[in-house]
C-alpha cells in the first residue's frame, strides 16, 4: 500500500475544506504531486454540497517557496492538463469562497495563487514575491494581468520587473491582503472568517462571488493561457537554465549572456 501523502493535508470540518501545504523541510516548494494534490481537493470541494468554503494555508513560517525547482527542471509542465494548470484554473474557476492565510515567504506561485483568492489574512511575518524575471521567466497565474490591475502599473512593474519581497503591511496597502495580524493569530483568523461565510446562504455566496469576477473571467483565462506558452519557452532558454543552475549549485546567476 502507497504511504499517505503528507505533503498536501486536507481537514473539512464545519462546511470549510482547510488545504494545509506541508512539506517544511523544502520551504513547501510544490511539485507537480503537490499540483495535483490541491487540484483534486478543491475539485471535489467544487462538488462536494457538504463543502461551503476553502482555505489554504502553511505554516506559521513558510507559506511557500513557489514551485519546487528540482522538480520543475526534471518534470516541466506539459500542457494545460498538466497538474499545475489543473491547480492554477481550479483556483481561477472556484465558484465558491476561497481564502488563505499566508505568514512568512510567499514566493511565486505563492504570491500569485492569492490573486485567486477572496479574502487573505497574513501574518506580520509575511514577505510576497514574484522573481519570475530573475528566475529568467515570466509571471504566471494570469499575474501579469491581476497585480498591475490591484497594484496599478507602476506599482506592479516593481513588483514583477525587480521581484524583490514586501512585506504585510505594504501587501496590505495594495490591496493583496484584508488583514494583518500575528503569524500565530493568522490560521484562527482566516478559519473563523471561514465559518462565518459557511453559515450564510450559499447560493447568496457563490451568485455575489460569479458577478463580481464575471467581468473577467475570459481575460483571465486567456492571460493564463498566454503566460503559460511562454513560461513554458523561457524554461528552455539560457536565462532560467543559467538562473536554475545557480539555484542548485548555491551561487549568483550570471545573466550577461542572455
Ligand atoms: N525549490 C526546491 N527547493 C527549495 C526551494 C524551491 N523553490 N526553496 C527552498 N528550497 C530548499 C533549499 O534548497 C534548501 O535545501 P537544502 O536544505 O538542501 O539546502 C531548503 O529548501 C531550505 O531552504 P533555505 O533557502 O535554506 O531556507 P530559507 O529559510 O533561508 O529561505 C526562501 C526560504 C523561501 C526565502 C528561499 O528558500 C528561497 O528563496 N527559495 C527559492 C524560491 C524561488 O525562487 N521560487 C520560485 C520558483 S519558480
Amino acid at each position: 500500500m502507497n504511504a499517505p501523502f503528507k505533503d498536501i493535508l486536507t481537514h473539512t470540518e464545519a462546511g470549510v475544506m482547510t488545504i494545509t501545504l506541508n512539506r517544511l523541510e523544502r520551504k513547501n516548494a510544490i511539485t507537480s504531486a503537490m499540483y495535483g494534490a490541491m487540484a483534486d481537493a478543491l475539485a471535489a470541494a467544487q462538488t462536494d454540497a457538504a463543502i461551503r468554503v476553502v482555505v489554504l494555508q502553511g505554516h506559521e513560517t513558510i507559506f511557500s517557496a513557489g514551485n519546487d525547482i528540482g522538480d520543475f527542471l526534471n518534470k516541466p509542465p506539459a500542457g494545460m492538463d498538466s497538474p499545475v494548470f489543473r491547480f492554477l484554473h481550479g483556483i481561477a474557476a472556484f465558484s465558491k469562497p476561497l481564502l488563505a492565510a499566508v505568514c512568512g515567504p510567499a514566493v511565486g506561485v505563492g504570491t500569485t495563487m492569492l490573486l485567486h483568492c477572496d479574502l487573505v489574512y497574513a501574518g506580520d511575518n509575511a514577505a510576497f514575491s514574484m522573481p519570475f524575471v530573475n528566475l529568467g521567466l515570466c509571471p504566471e497565474a494570469a499575474s501579469s494581468l491581476l497585480v498591475p490591475q490591484m497594484m496599478g502599473y507602476h506599482r506592479a512593474a516593481e513588483a514583477l520587473l525587480l521581484g524583490e519581497p514586501f512585506m504585510a503591511e505594504a501587501a496590505l496597502e495594495v490591496g493583496l491582503v484584508n488583514r494583518v495580524v500575528s503569524p500565530t493569530e493568522a490560521s484562527n483568523l482566516a478559519q473563523s472568517v471561514a465559518r462565518k461565510l459557511a453559515a450564510k446562504p450559499i447560493t447568496s455566496l457563490v451568485e455575489t462571488k460569479r458577478l463580481m469576477k464575471k467581468g473577467q473571467q475570459q481575460l483571465v483565462a486567456q492571460q493564463m493561457a498566454e503566460e503559460g506558452a511562454s513560461f513554458g519557452r523561457m524554461l528552455q532558454e539560457p536565462a532560467a537554465k543559467e538562473a536554475f543552475g545557480a539555484f542548485m549549485e548555491k551561487r549568483k546567476p550570471d545573466f550577461s549572456k542572455s
